[in-house]
């Protein structure tokens, strides 16, 4: 057994991870190989299905346990009879879902191992489905979900992007680090003290809410081909955007020029400078309840914006910049019921500097993106931050993904709706 990451809640926990058949089911050897190095016992169950993807051989050794692809099999390793993962768990995962394992779960059907361990366990059940768009869109495939649901499965949403078929939208696998944080929140405690907060992924905390998102850098042009920018992607305030979606609130996403598809149940505003952020958010304010501004707005702009493109002389070429306006500054000194998070991005004394903005800007909350590191802050799939609050409150999270990072973020944002402290 490999040795388990500082105090991880999933340590020597018995998992049981299903496999089944969708391109994802790769994926799954990854968060087999993350669970163990949190210290977890991980035990697979793979359908029919899955076998075609993935061999059992890549799972037995990443797990370092026998892999059940069979009911019928002849089992030596397990004490008692097909039942005995059911009761050995202490949580099981199914990742990928694919719709025809959700529907057999929702019908109750016990047909393979995988199928009757799900029927036969008293241990949480979190499922994470994983196809075509069309596929996880379809009303029957929605419908066996919420079926599972109100059968107390915990459903992790799909994410939204390129998917496998060559098409985009809902129904990405979420990234194995993801799969993780999520089980290990689930452990950690709130989640099993309360089965109505049962995990990060099901909470509708904001419906009726107002959320505007800013996401992505801006492009400050200086003549017809060329602009100052910055590297910001997007992905963080894209994941805060559909995390928001997916806890029942109304999202305004203002998006700079980036790639990404919009998160499903999101309307997107698109611009390209500071200025036309600053209208964008300016317009959709007043009856807004929170903002989260992650995007990376450029504080100058060049003074003139050549009309042709500036051709190459002998000697250097100055540019003059002038000031952008401040966008969350401004937001902050018209602030009546919104909550406002910024987000500060620095290479040093980032706490610091931080808590400077969160003052001067008139913020709730501000999240401390220290962004030297490399998997953290800008382009990285998953980032390291402080969250300061105005009463003092500092919120350490471990690193992890930007989608789960972003239901951090909206635990303090709808903690402090709810306390109706604006
Ligand atoms: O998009 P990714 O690749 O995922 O990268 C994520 C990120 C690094 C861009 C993001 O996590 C982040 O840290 N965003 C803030 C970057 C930034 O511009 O920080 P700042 O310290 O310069 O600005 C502080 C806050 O004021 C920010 O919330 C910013 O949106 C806002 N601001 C800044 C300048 C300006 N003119 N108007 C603003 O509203």
């Amino acid at each position: 057994m490999e040795t388990a990451e500082a105090a991880s809640s999933l340590a020597g926990k018995h998992i049981v991870l299903g496999v089944t058949g969708g391109i994802a089911a790769y994926k799954a050897v990854e968060v087999v190989s993350r669970l163990r190095k949190k210290g977890a016992h991980v035990h697979v169950i793979m359908t029919r299905g899955a076998q075609n993807f993935v061999t059992e051989l890549t799972f037995r050794e990443m797990s370092d346990e026998p892999v059940i692809t069979d009911m019928w099999a002849k089992v030596t390793h397990y004490h008692v009879e097909h039942i005995a993962l059911a009761k050995l768990a202490d949580v099981v995962l199914v990742a990928p879902a694919t719709a025809n394992f959700l529907a057999k779960a929702a019908c109750g059907m016990a047909d393979d191992m995988l199928t009757t361990t799900v029927l036969a366990t008293k241990a949480p059940i979190f499922v994470a489905p994983a196809m075509n768009t069309a596929m996880y869109e379809n009303a029957m495939t929605q419908e066996n979900l919420e079926r599972l649901r109100a059968h107390g499965f915990h459903v992790i949403e799909p994410a939204s992007g390129q998917l496998a078929c060559g098409t985009s939208g809902a129904g990405r696998l979420p990234e194995p680090v993801e799969l993780v944080s999520v089980l290990e929140q689930f452990f950690d405690g709130g989640a099993q003290k309360n089965s109505a907060d049962a995990s990060a992924c099901q909470k509708r905390d904001l419906v009726g809410r107002k959320v505007l998102v800013t996401a992505g850098g801006t492009h400050e042009p200086l003549d017809p081909v060329r602009y100052l920018g910055n590297r910001s992607t997007g992905k963080m305030g894209f994941a805060v955007a559909e995390a928001a979606a997916q806890r029942g609130a109304d999202v305004v996403l203002v998006a700079g020029p980036v790639g990404l598809a919009t998160p499903a149940g999101v309307r997107r505003v698109d611009v390209l400078t500071a200025q036309e952020m600053h209208d964008a958010v300016l317009r959709e304010y007043a009856d807004t309840d929170a903002v989260i501004k992650a995007a990376a707005v450029a504080d100058y702009r060049p003074k003139e914006r050549a009309g042709q493109k500036i051709k190459k002389k002998d000697g250097s070429l100055f540019l003059e910049l002038v000031r952008n306006p401040d966008i969350l500054k401004e937001l902050g000194e018209k602030k009546k019921q919104q909550v406002l998070v910024g987000f500060a991005a620095e290479t040093e004394r980032v706490l610091e500097y931080a808590a400077g903005k969160l003052k001067k800007k008139n913020l709730d909350f501000i999240v401390a993106n220290d962004v030297s590191r490399k998997d953290a802050g800008f382009s990285a799939d998953t980032n390291c931050v402080t969250i300061l609050g105005r009463d003092g409150s500092q919120t350490q999270p471990p690193l992890m993904s930007k989608r789960v990072l972003a239901d951090v973020i909206l635990d303090c944002v709808a903690r402090a709706l709810a306390a109706g402290r604006n």
